[in-house]
């Protein structure tokens, strides 16, 4: 496919996207309802502690009802993805987060918005401290490449910044094998894996610098020329890959580089595996409300 072709499909679906917000009405991403909370407490305290016995049951009683078994009106202002808010979300109206989210969404090759709001202002966050640092950035677990494209669409400099983005990935379609971890098509075809590596490097055209590794990780790891890491971005779905992949590659993070590990919350199997690493290799992981976890490499001096 020509280059030009390439741009006129980057804008066409740009274009689908926008049509179908204009025609959705309401707010995709409000929480509406009221809820109880199934708890209560019978500790006195020293605010009832002078009222003789019956009373203070009573009371407590009262209390209860009122602070917890009343249905309270959800106090949030954003759900998706995970998470239930009423925190400011300021970045939704930078230019370069809106830029950049239409253009994961474009990768989404969907027009509904999937509600990565928070998991992408995540990563740009990592992404834009990280092009301070000498190193390039790696994602392990492309598929159709969403977080990536929001990733480079929010660094205006990419293109003149001479570091590169090695994407590696099977670039199959179909789901992992949990006990293999390979991609098997008794798994089904997964709507978020490449269709195929060609598609994946086209859909990164614009672009310099992006490199597509195809293989099984971690011993593709061997077919590219890494040295210097100044970003991560680990996402195979896989407890075990993952730590091979992490324990490859953590000498080649530089100091301050910054790994976001996309489903450390997401399963028992990542969560423990990678907090295990975490002890071997004595980093600290911040756990973030869409599941994701935070690592910055210091060493101790
Ligand atoms: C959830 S998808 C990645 C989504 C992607 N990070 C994004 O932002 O759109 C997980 C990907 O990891 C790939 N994968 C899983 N295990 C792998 C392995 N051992 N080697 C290479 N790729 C693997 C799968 O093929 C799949 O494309």
């Amino acid at each position: 496919m020509h280059d030009d072709d390439i741009t006129e499909k980057v804008i066409r679906q740009k274009r689908l996207i926008e049509e179908h917000d204009e025609q959705t009405g309401g707010n995709q991403f409000l929480l509406f309802g009221f809820a109880l909370r199934p708890f209560f407490s019978m500790h006195t305290g020293t605010s009832l502690s002078r009222f003789p016995n019956p009373i203070r049951f009573v009371l407590k009683l009262y209390r209860n009802v009122r602070y917890y078994l009343v249905p309270k009106k959800l106090p949030f202002t954003y759900f998706g993805d995970g998470v239930a808010t009423k925190s400011r979300m300021p970045f939704l109206e930078e230019t370069s987060f809106r830029h950049a989210y239409l253009r994961m969404r474009v990768s989404s090759e969907a027009v509904v918005d999937p509600a990565l709001h928070w998991r992408v202002h995540q990563i740009i966050w990592a992404v834009k401290n990280c092009m301070k640092l000498d190193g390039d950035f790696v994602e392990c677990g492309t598929g159709k490449g969403l977080m990536m494209s929001a990733a480079l669409a929010s660094v205006q400099e990419w293109n003149d910044c001479g570091k590169k983005l090695f994407l590696f990935d099977t670039f199959e379609p179909y789901g992992l094998d949990p006990e293999t971890g390979e991609n098997s098509e008794s798994q089904g075809i997964r709507e978020k894996y490449a269709e195929s590596a060609e598609k994946v490097r086209m859909n990164f055209s614009e672009w310099a610098n992006v490199e597509l590794v195809k293989g099984r990780l971690p011993d593709s790891l061997s077919d590219a020329r890494i040295t210097e890491i100044a970003f991560l971005h680990l996402d195979l779905n896989h407890a075990i890959s993952e730590v091979l992949v992490l324990r490859r590659l953590w000498d080649h993070i530089v100091e301050g580089g910054i790994v976001v590990l996309d489903d450390f919350g997401s399963t028992d199997e990542q969560n423990i595996a990678l907090t295990n690493l975490s002890k071997e290799l004595q980093f600290e992981i911040l756990s973030t409300g869409t599941s994701q976890g935070i690592i910055v490499k210091y060493t101790r001096r």
